[in-house]
C-alpha cells in the first residue's frame, strides 16, 4: 500500500523480515496530524498480520523523529470540540495494540507527540543529534498522548517532571542516562543499528518475541504481583514449543539455533 505522510520498505531477506516506516512530512518536522496517524495506524496492523513481517522499525529525518503534534490543528479547538471529538485519541492508540516488536530510531526532534510516540515503541535506539522532550506547557497544555504517564515510569518522577514542567529538551545521552533509551549511536549508523536490531528480532523465535513484549509490556500495567505471575504462566506456557526444543537443544548441544 502506499502513504501519503509515511514512506514503507520491506527490508532484509530472511524468512520474516522487517517494516521500514519513515514519516514523512519534512515541512513540518514531521507534525503529527490526523492523516499521519491514521496511515501509521494501517501500516502497523497490516505489518502485524503479515505473518512475513517479524519486525518494524519508525524513523523520521536527519533534523526529527517528529515535532509532536500538529499544532495548527490542535489551535482549531476549544474544550468541547477536543472533548466531544476525543482529540489526540484516533489512530494514537494503535500503536499500543501491535503484538510484534517496534523499534524506535530516532534522530533530531523528538518532541510533545513525537516524544510519546517513541515511547510507545518497545525500543528506542536513538542518534547521539536526537533531543527529547514534553514542551506542551510551553503552549498552555499538558502531553495529551501518555507523556505524563509513560515518561515518568521511563525516567522516574523527578526527571519526568523537570521535562514536562520545564518544557526543556534532553540530549540522547542524558537520555539513554535516564534510561528513556536503550542505546546511542552516531547518527549516520542509526537505521543500520536499527535495522540489525531487527533482524535479530526476526531472526528468533515468534512466539517467544511476542511473549517477551507482552510480559515485559505487563509489569507497566498492573501490580508486581500481577505481573509476575502472568509472566510465568506464559514462561510455562512455552515449554514444548517447537523454538523451546530447539533453543535448548542447540545449547546443550553448544550450536547454533536454527529456529523455523
Ligand atoms: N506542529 C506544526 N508545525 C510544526 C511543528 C508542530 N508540532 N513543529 C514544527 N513545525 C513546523 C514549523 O511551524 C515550521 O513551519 P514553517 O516552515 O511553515 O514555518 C517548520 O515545521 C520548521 O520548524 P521551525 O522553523 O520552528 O524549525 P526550528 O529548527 O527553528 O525549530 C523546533 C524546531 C524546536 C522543533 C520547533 O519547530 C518547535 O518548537 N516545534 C514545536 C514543538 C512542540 O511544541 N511540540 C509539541 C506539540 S503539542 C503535542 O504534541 C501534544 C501531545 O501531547 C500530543
Amino acid at each position: 500500500m502506499s502513504y501519503e505522510t509515511l514512506l514503507t520498505d520491506v527490508r532484509g531477506d530472511g524468512t520474516r523480515r522487517t517494516l521500514l516506516i519513515t514519516l514523512n512530512r519534512p515541512k513540518a518536522l514531521n507534525a503529527l496530524n490526523d492523516q499521519l496517524m491514521d496511515e501509521l495506524g494501517a501500516a502497523l496492523k497490516a505489518a502485524d498480520a503479515d505473518a512475513g513481517i517479524g519486525a518494524i522499525v519508525i524513523t523520521g529525518s536527519e533534523k526529527a523523529f517528529a515535532a509532536g503534534a500538529d499544532i495548527g490543528v490542535l489551535a482549531q479547538h476549544d474544550f468541547v470540540k477536543a472533548y466531544t471529538t476525543d482529540l489526540i485519541t484516533r489512530n494514537w492508540e494503535t500503536i499500543r495494540t501491535i503484538r510484534k516488536p517496534v523499534i524506535a530510531a530516532v534522530a533530531g526532534f523528538a518532541l510533545g507527540g513525537g516524544c510519546e510516540l517513541a515511547m510507545m515503541c518497545d525500543i528506542v535506539i536513538a542518534a547521539d543529534t536526537a533531543k527529547f522532550g514534553q514542551p506542551e506547557i510551553k503552549l498552555g497544555i499538558i502531553p495529551g498522548a501518555g507523556g505524563t504517564q509513560r515518561l515518568p515510569r521511563a525516567v522516574g518522577k523527578a526527571k519526568a517532571m523537570d521535562l514536562a514542567l520545564t518544557g526543556r529538551m534532553m540530549g540522547a545521552e542524558e537520555a539513554e542516562r535516564a534510561g528513556l533509551v536503550s542505546r546511542v549511536v552516531p547518527a549516520d549508523k542509526l537505521l543500520e543499528e536499527a535495522l540489525d536490531a531487527a533482524t535479530l528480532i526476526c531472526n528468533l523465535g515468534v512466539a517467544s518475541v511476542l511473549a517477551v513484549k507482552e510480559s515485559v509490556n505487563r509489569s507497566f500495567e498492573g501490580t508486581l504481583a500481577d505481573g509476575i505471575m502472568f509472566e510465568r504462566r506464559l514462561f510455562h506456557a512455552l515449554f514444548g514449543t517447537p523454538d523451546q526444543i530447539e533453543g535448548m537443544d542447540a545449547f546443550l548441544n553448544k550450536r547454533k539455533a536454527e529456529f523455523k
